[in-house]
């Protein structure tokens, strides 16, 4: 008896797992990644940098605490020159971190930051947030800036997988991502949202929604 019933358990599971792969994308089970593999390289590797749970302490190192793990993973991978061609992203010491690193770690990284609790960075500067705050919510007509809110969702939470949380992070590392867009600088991709968007903005936009973005939980 005991033995029938397993049997109908794992018939069961069996349907219900291949109806839940059949939803999702067919590489889904392989860019699920382990976080407690990925903890061991986060906290000897990265954590000079990052913090060991993610919650960066230098402004111009981004917090990857909550982050969405495919974003993550994204971008550790166009750090990565592939053989003659050059990165994707362009940083002079990420590049070097992200050389040992193998797709199956950068995938438990993801998985990794993505389960820290984050801590918000902070305003600094009040009356610079409130302006910054116009500018994420409403765009700027004017000059046909869309509003961050739209796809960075309105507390900055993001919407997985492409577009990345922003709630919390330093206003210097928001402000330098912002301007290395508008520069085409960052991700030489011209079908990137962030190039088009980052064009249309003033210097005081970049600073003033920055800040905003830092104190945003
Ligand atoms: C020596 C300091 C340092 C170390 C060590 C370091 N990083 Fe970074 N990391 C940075 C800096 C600086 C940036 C911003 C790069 C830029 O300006 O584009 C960054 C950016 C990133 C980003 C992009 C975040 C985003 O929001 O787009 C990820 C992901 C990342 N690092 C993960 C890691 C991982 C994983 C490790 C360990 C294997 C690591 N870093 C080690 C300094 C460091
Ligand atoms: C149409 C959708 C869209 C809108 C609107 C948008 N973004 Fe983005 N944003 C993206 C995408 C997609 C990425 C990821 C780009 C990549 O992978 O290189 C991104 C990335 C970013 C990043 C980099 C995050 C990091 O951790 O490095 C910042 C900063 C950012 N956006 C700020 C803004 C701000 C500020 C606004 C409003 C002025 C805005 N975005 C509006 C789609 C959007």
């Amino acid at each position: 008896m005991k033995s029938v019933s397993n049997l109908m358990l794992s018939f069961v599971a069996l349907v219900l797992s291949s109806s839940i792969s059949a939803d999702t994308a067919p590489s889904a089970s392989k860019t699920r990644g382990d976080a407690a593999k990925g903890r061991e390289i986060a906290t000897q590797v990265c954590a000079a940098c990052h913090s060991p749970d993610g919650n960066s302490v230098i402004p111009m190192n981004p917090s990857l605490a909550g982050q969405h793990a495919e974003y993550i993973t994204r971008q550790l991978e166009s750090f990565k020159q592939q053989d003659d061609k050059p990165a994707i992203r362009q940083s002079p010491v990420m590049s070097v971190m992200v050389e040992p690193l193998s797709a199956e770690d950068m995938r438990n990284l993801g998985a990794y930051y993505a389960q820290q609790a984050a801590r918000p960075a902070g305003v600094k500067d009040k009356s610079l947030a409130l302006q910054g705050e116009k500018v994420y919510r409403g765009g700027n007509l004017e000059s046909g800036l869309p509003a961050c809110a739209g796809c960075h969702s309105p507390n900055g939470a993001g919407i997985p997988p492409h577009y990345p949380r922003l709630a919390g992070q330093h206003a210097e590392y928001v402000a330098t991502q912002l301007r290395s867009f508008r520069a085409s600088e960052r991700a030489k991709d011209p079908n990137n949202e962030m190039h088009m968007i980052a064009s249309r903005m003033s210097e005081i936009e970049i600073e003033s929604v920055s800040e905003f973005i830092s104190g945003l939980r």
